[in-house]
C-alpha cells in the first residue's frame, strides 16, 4: 500500500501548459477517482504518477519516495487494454509475472495466472486465445487480472471501461471494487480516471475534480467509512444526489468560465490588431 503526495505539479507539452498547479495528499488504500472533462489532463497526471513523464517543477511522492521512472509497483490499466496482440491472453499475464517475480518457476506462474483468470470469471479455455479473438470486456478482464496478479501497491486505471457497453461496464466496476476490497489490510491504493460523475460516485472513496486545462483541482470529496454510495441505492439517496448535482454544477461553471476567458482573450486579441 502506498500513499501518494502530489505537490505543486505542473506539466506542459512543449509550450502548452496542461497541469497548472496540482496538489493532493492521499492515504494508502484510498480509491481515488480523478474526475474531469476530456482534455483536462487526467491521463497526463496519471502518466506523471506512473513515472512516464516528469513534473517540472513540483514534487511527486509515492510511498514517501520520489517517482523517477516507471515501476512494476505502479501498474497501469488503459482504455485500449494494453495487451500484447501477438501473445496469447494467458501469456500476457505470464510475462508480467516473469518480469515482476524474477526466478518464479513456470508452473507457479501458470498457477497464479489461472487463479487470477478464475477471480475475474474467465475459464482456463481462454488462456490460449489471442487478444483479437476476445471481446472488449474479456480483454479488459485480462488486463485487470494481469494488473492484480503482479500485486502492485498502486494501481493506475485510465478510463478502463470507457469503450465497453453499459452492462459489461457495471460488471467490471463491481469486479474491480470486489478485488480491491477483498485484499483487506493489503488493500491497494487506486487512482481511477473517469469523465463520468456516476462512475466516480460508484467507485471512489475519494472524488477529485479537475478543472479545464491548464488544470488544477477544483473540488475534493472524501466519503466517510461506510458512506460510500452503492449503485443500487444511490439514486434514491438525497445526500448522494445532492453531491452529484453539486459536482455537475461545478463542472458546468468551470466550462462556462473557460469559455468566457477564451472569448475575452479573443476580444483582446482583436482589439490589438
Ligand atoms: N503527447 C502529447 N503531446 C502534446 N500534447 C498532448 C499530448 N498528450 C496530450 N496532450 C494534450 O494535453 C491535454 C491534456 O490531455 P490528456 O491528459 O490526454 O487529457 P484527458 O486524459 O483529461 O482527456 C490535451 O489538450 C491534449 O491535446
Ligand atoms: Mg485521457
Amino acid at each position: 500500500m502506498f500513499d501518494v503526495s502530489l505537490r505543486h505539479l505542473r506539466f506542459a507539452y512543449d509550450k502548452e501548459l496542461v497541469l497548472g498547479d496540482i496538489n493532493l495528499e492521499t492515504r494508502a488504500g484510498d480509491f481515488v477517482c480523478l474526475l474531469g472533462q476530456s482534455g483536462c489532463g487526467k491521463s497526463t497526471l496519471l502518466r506523471l504518477i506512473a513515472g512516464l513523464e516528469r513534473s517540472d517543477p513540483g514534487q511527486l511522492l509515492v510511498g514517501g519516495k520520489p517517482v523517477e521512472r516507471p515501476s512494476l509497483d505502479r501498474a497501469m490499466i488503459f482504455q485500449d487494454y494494453g495487451l500484447f496482440p501477438w501473445m496469447s491472453a494467458g501469456d500476457n499475464i505470464d510475462i508480467a509475472l516473469r518480469q515482476k517475480f524474477k526466478g518464479m518457476e513456470k508452473a507457479e506462474r501458470r498457477k497464479i495466472t489461472l487463479e487470477w483468470m478464475k477471480n475475474i470469471e474467465l475459464d482456463e479455455g481462454f488462456y490460449d486465445k489471442l487478444p483479437l479473438e476476445l471481446s472488449g470486456g474479456q480483454r479488459q478482464r485480462f488486463a485487470i487480472a494481469r494488473a492484480f496478479a503482479i500485486d502492485p501497491p498502486l494501481l493506475l486505471m485510465d478510463e478502463p471501461f470507457g469503450a465497453l457497453d453499459a452492462v459489461t461496464k457495471s460488471l467490471l466496476q463491481d469486479t474491480v471494487l470486489e478485488l480491491w476490497q477483498k485484499v483487506g489490510e493489503r488493500r491497494k491504493t487506486v487512482f481511477f480516471v473517469t469523465h463520468s460523475v456516476d462512475e466516480a460516485l460508484i467507485l471512489g472513496t475519494h472524488i477529485v475534480l479537475m478543472g479545464q486545462s491548464p488544470s488544477r483541482i477544483i473540488h475534493t470529496h472524501a466519503f466517510a467509512p461506510g458512506e460510500k454510495p452503492h449503485r443500487d441505492t444511490m439514486y434514491s439517496d438525497p445526500k448522494v444526489m445532492e453531491l452529484r448535482n453539486h459536482l455537475i454544477r461545478l463542472i458546468e461553471e468551470d466550462i462556462q468560465q473557460k469559455v468566457k476567458s477564451q472569448k475575452l482573450g479573443a476580444a483582446g486579441g482583436a482589439g490589438k490588431a
